[in-house]
């Protein structure tokens, strides 16, 4: 939306939230303090805030005054009920459904951003349509795909925006080209794409299923590269260069993490099954075990390399958040594999540039794996790298933060215990430098 506002001046865009917290935040002066991290985001936000960008808790109001409202409420995956660990979670959307429904007095354009199940455009117009004020609803799918750490960027040049509606009818075609306009102030219209909204709807599925494929099919040749003596990044770079693969997305790692990868694709695996398309569904569901694995095959093969105990052993893990250049800590492969050497009894000790320590808690926390003392009495968040890796007997790079690579690793190899375990999960490192320094190297793949 800060985007939105940014590209269209003359257009007014009020960002609303019931969470007074998360909106004085926005609101704050420093900008500093806006409550995401991601690069470039708080100069947009200096440029439109105040100007046609608000930020309010004045839900009704907005609903009021505006022509077209975007829903980017979450769809987490359902914690409960029928569908429980699979399906997505519509509560929120069907709650500002029906708040849209009960505040308009003039018709509306209803933008689904959040990513949803197919046809949940159908359940939002029968709902708005059903319990409203009689006035007209168009509802469009524009999914996002923007990637954190990199949204600013991806928004200001996007590979293509899509936007789904009603193509039978002339309402819907307006509304679609009224949609189309606040994005041609800024991208080129033969890259905006439209649609009929179930095929937007499932592309944004599918987009996310086959980049997270790419990810748990090149993990799942690293364990065999592990086994014959090949390397990962030369298979990666040698498919690569093949123009039908392309070279993106080829990075071995200890897996993949993020809040819609996993949530997307076992979405997808339950519409699959919802349809009796069992084979559909289980040739992507293997794409979540395949990176279940991945994780726990990581850790497993800390513990094994630390002589079968890592029980009492402080291990240094470095980066928390799922990727670099973000804070967002949602589905981050650390989290799992701080779990499983907690099991192991081990000492844990993290490292994050940005991820806070009251997050690293609550993540783990979340688990419910253990109690939420044994957590902070077993978990130390250090805000010093050096002190982090001090005494440590092993290290595992867990996040490809940029600075990693720059650190002083002769100094963190002399203030580690003998033999000193450096497991590299995301490849940053290159292993012969690592072991003129006297390090045990690790890299996925390799
Ligand atoms: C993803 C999609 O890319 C984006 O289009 C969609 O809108 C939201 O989901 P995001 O989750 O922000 O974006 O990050 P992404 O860059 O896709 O990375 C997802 C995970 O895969 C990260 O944990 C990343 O480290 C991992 N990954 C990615 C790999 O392990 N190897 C790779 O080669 C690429």
């Amino acid at each position: 939306m800060a985007v939105i506002a940014q590209k269209n001046p003359e257009i007014k865009v009020t960002v609303v939230d019931i969470n007074e917290k998360r909106i004085a935040a926005w609101n704050d002066q420093n900008l500093d303090n806006i409550p995401i991290y991601e690069p470039g985001l708080s100069d947009v936000v200096k440029e439109a805030r105040g100007r046609n960008l608000f930020f309010s808790t004045e839900v009704d109001a907005a609903i009021d005054d505006a022509e077209m409202i975007f829903i980017s409420v979450n769809t987490p995956t359902k914690a409960y009920g029928i569908g429980k660990g699979m399906a997505a979670d519509l509560k929120y959307i069907e709650l500002c459904a029906r708040q849209i429904a009960r505040v308009s007095k003039t018709d509306k354009i209803v933008v689904e951003k959040s990513t949803l199940p197919v046809r949940t455009a159908e359940a939002l117009k029968n709902i708005l349509d059903n319990t409203g004020n009689g006035v007209n609803y168009q509802i469009l799918s524009n999914p996002e795909f923007l990637a954190e750490g990199t949204a600013i960027d991806d928004l200001h040049n996007p590979d293509r925006i899509l936007i789904g509606g009603n193509v039978d009818t002339e309402e819907g075609k307006e509304a679609m080209e009224a949609l189309v306009d606040v994005y041609a102030s800024w991208v080129p219209k033969e890259q905006i794409l439209t649609t009929n909204v179930w095929s937007s709807e499932l592309s944004k599925l599918t987009a996310n299923a086959f980049l997270a494929q790419r990810v748990s099919s090149i993990n799942a040749m690293s364990e065999l590269c592990e086994h014959t003596g090949a390397d990962v990044n030369e298979i990666s770079k040698a498919i690569g260069m093949d123009s039908r693969i392309g070279s993106k997305f080829l990075n071995a790692s200890v897996g993949f993490g993020g809040s819609c990868f996993q949530k997307d694709i076992l979405n997808l695996v339950y519409i699959a099954k919802s349809f009796g398309l069992n084979e559909v569904a289980d040739y992507w569901e293997q794409v979540i075990i395949m990176n279940d694995y991945q994780k726990r095959r990581f850790a497993a093969n800390i513990v094994k390399t630390l002589f079968n105990t890592v029980s009492g052993k402080k291990i240094a893990l470095l980066g928390w958040a799922f990727k670099k250049d973000t804070n967002d800590t949602r589905e981050s492969a650390a989290i799992y594999v701080a779990d499983y050497l907690l099991n192991e009894q081990a000492e844990i000790v993290v490292y994050d540039p940005k991820v806070t320590e009251e997050q690293i808690y609550a993540d783990l926390d979340y688990l419910g794996t253990r109690t939420e003392l044994e957590n902070r009495q077993l978990v130390t968040v250090v805000k010093d790298p050096y002190l982090t890796c001090d005494k440590a007997h092993a290290i595992a790079i867990l996040t490809e933060w940029g600075e990693f690579k720059d650190f002083d690793w002769a100094n963190i190899y002399d203030k580690m215990l003998k033999p000193a375990f450096l497991f590299d999960g995301r490849n940053i490192l290159n292993s012969k430098i690592k072991e003129k320094i006297g390090f045990q190297f690790r890299a996925i793949g390799v």
